[in-house]
């Protein structure tokens, strides 16, 4: 039995996406907009955004902000509310790797890396919360990795705050989740965007991840859909404080 027609529905809700410039936070902005969701995309580029919006079908708004200082998440989440009201859904895709292995770690990289891939994703969330909360609705999906569990070479700030984002996963739902509010981490396999433009730059290296996954091959945009309307809808509605890998098996080999 379900409350809704369709457990996968997102539609009327209101989204919150960081990261919506490119890449994962991209395609999943425009997958939850075309889902029926309106959809607030955050991210610096504002053109970038714009393109975004003018690509997309349905209700879309964007809002240029740098999210690396997460004292200023109460101000992001207020602007995010604008436009379609308070978010019930946030999708904190933004993320950099700065690539330095540990010899070569700056505390500039460190504290970028931490503070936008972990403290503001946090710090974001706990600003939406009270709107998901008078609602009795709400779900929250951050953003691990295949470096939640394992170490990468050059991966040491981002593989701490991959690390981080699990465990806080956890904990974020341990505390939200009786308030409606289901907290859950994708963790993508190998996916082609910005970020991971090194490692498809070369094909030996691209070739070698995607004969490590279980399926034979690395992952495409559209893969991760179906698991963030999952994680974003009614059918998650007894899934929380998870991490899901969506890596073709890359993990379970
Ligand atoms: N691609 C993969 O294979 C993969 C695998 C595992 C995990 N992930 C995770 O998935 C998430 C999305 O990654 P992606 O591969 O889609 O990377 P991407 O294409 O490089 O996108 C990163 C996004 O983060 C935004 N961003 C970066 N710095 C920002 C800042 N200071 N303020 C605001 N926004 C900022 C970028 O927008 P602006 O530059 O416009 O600000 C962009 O929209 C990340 O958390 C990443 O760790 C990706």
């Amino acid at each position: 039995m379900t409350d809704s027609p369709n457990r996968f529905s997102v539609e009327g809700r209101v989204a919150c996406v960081t990261g919506a410039s490119s890449g994962i936070g991209r395609a999943l902005a425009t997958a939850l907009a075309e889902a029926g969701a309106r959809v607030v995309g955050i991210a610096r580029r504002a053109e970038a955004l714009e393109a975004w919006r003018a690509e997309t079908d349905g209700e879309t708004a964007a809002i240029p902000a740098d999210l690396v200082d997460p004292a200023e998440a109460g101000e992001i989440a207020r602007r995010a509310a604008e436009p379609f009201g308070d978010p019930e859904i946030l999708v904190a895709a933004a993320g950099i790797n700065t690539r330095q292995a540990a010899d070569d770690v700056t505390l500039d990289g460190w504290r970028t890396t931490l503070d936008l891939n972990l403290a503001m994703p946090f710090f974001l969330a706990q600003a939406l919360v009270p709107g998901m909360r008078a609602k009795g609705w709400g779900r929250i999906v951050t953003f691990a990795s295949l470096q939640s569990e394992r170490a990468f070479h050059g991966g040491l700030a981002y593989g701490a705050s991959k690390g981080g984002i699990a465990q806080m996963t956890r904990a974020m739902a341990e505390t939200w989740s009786r308030d409606g509010i289901m907290v859950n981490a994708l963790a993508p396999g190998f996916f082609p965007t910005e970020l991971t433009g090194p490692v498809f730059g070369d094909a030996e290296r691209a070739a070698a991840n995607a004969a490590q996954t279980c399926i034979g091959r690395n992952g495409e945009m559209d893969d991760l859909v179906g698991p963030a309307l999952f994680l974003c809808s009614d059918a998650s509605r007894y899934v929380t404080g998870q991490v899901l890998f969506v890596d073709g098996g890359y993990s379970a080999k």
